[in-house]
């Protein structure tokens, strides 16, 4: 029997991606930054099986649904391809933070899923060749598989090869994010489906696609400098105008609730009482506020009392996907 194994944590993108340039190769229209977070791991178990019919992918304890399986199935086939194996595979994979709701657990999921597998085809550690096929998946997993601060470019049609870069290490900088979870449960437009529906029916998406690379630049600038006070107001521009392009959508597509907006005024309020901290979201209904590490005990308890806020996590930059 042979066995792979691999963590993998969550990222946030601080430059958003949304939209993408070839559906089929899944490469996205726009460059994302993000932040790999520690402690949002997920761990990942791939056995090979011999002679079963087909792959299994069971999360938190559960068989996957078919759509979920039909994802993996498909990678794991072009990493069986890769290594010359017939086994299918069984994985088993737990997420230690809420699954499908806008924290990116498809990020680290995917990334988790292509670095086991290959190890467990007994394929060589080969991170870029781990962030294509992880990118192939899911996008923002690209990106998982690097540690500290990740850039993905956006992807030139039929460029399969495309492969998110480490920018900094995680120790370049010790930001702090502060999650408000919302909801427990799944959201309702997948982040696929959403952006999806963005190219078809905004009128705002070539603006978007056109502005998002100054945008991930300056961001990137602000990171190499480590100066909050730029990265906060960029970051949340990225992530306003990513919302704005989904609300513009026929039907409208919504991911705040209620205490979205009550926590995203409780940044507000805490900015205007001198705390530098700014607010991001995804595609789900959870606010990840950054902050320095000095003031993430302040944000953490103003979040935790504003209405609407199930619980808070905290996270800070991680390291690379780790296989064994
Ligand atoms: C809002 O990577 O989940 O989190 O490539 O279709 O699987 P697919 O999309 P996904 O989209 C993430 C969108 C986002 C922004 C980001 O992480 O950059």
């Amino acid at each position: 029997m042979t066995i792979g194994r691999a963590r993998a944590r969550a990222n946030i993108a601080l430059a958003k991606y949304w939209g993408k340039s070839d559906l089929a190769l899944n490469l996205p229209a726009v460059p994302s930054v993000s932040v790999t977070l520690e402690p949002m791991i997920t761990e990942t178990r791939v056995t090979l099986v011999s002679h079963a019919e087909r792959d299994v992918l069971v999360l938190g304890g559960s068989e996957a649904n078919e759509g979920e399986s039909k994802r993996a199935a498909r990678v794991l086939e072009r990493i069986r391809i890769e290594a010359g194996a017939k086994d299918k595979a069984r994985v088993e994979s737990v997420n230690h933070f809420p699954t499908a709701s806008g924290l990116a657990s498809s990020a680290s999921g995917f990334a988790a899923l292509v670095a086991a597998a290959r190890r467990a085809y007994g394929l060589p550690r080969d991170p870029k060749r781990e962030s294509a096929l992880a990118r192939w998946c899911s996008a923002s997993a690209a990106r998982s598989i690097y540690g500290g601060f990740v850039e993905l470019a956006a992807g030139v049609p039929g460029d399969d090869d495309l492969a998110a870069t480490q920018l900094h290490p995680s120790s370049h900088w010790d930001l702090r994010l502060t999650v408000a979870v919302i909801t427990e449960g799944r959201k309702d437009v997948g982040s696929t489906d959403g952006m999806g529906l963005s190219k078809e029916t905004s009128p705002y998406y070539r603006a978007w696609v056109e502005a998002a690379p100054a945008m991930a630049r300056a961001i990137r600038e602000a990171i190499a400098s480590r100066d909050l006070g730029k990265l906060g107001p960029l970051a949340e521009h990225s992530f306003a105008s990513m919302h704005a392009l989904a609300l513009s959508t026929s039907p409208p597509t919504l991911y705040f609730q209620p205490g979205s907006l009550a926590a995203l005024a409780t940044v507000r309020k805490l900015r205007a009482d001198g705390v530098p901290v700014f607010a991001t979201m995804d595609a789900g209904p959870h606010v990840k506020a950054i902050s320095s590490a000095d003031d993430a005990p302040r944000v953490k308890k103003a979040l935790e009392e504003t209405q609407g806020v199930l619980r808070v996590l905290e996270a800070r930059p991680g390291p690379d996907v780790e296989v064994e």
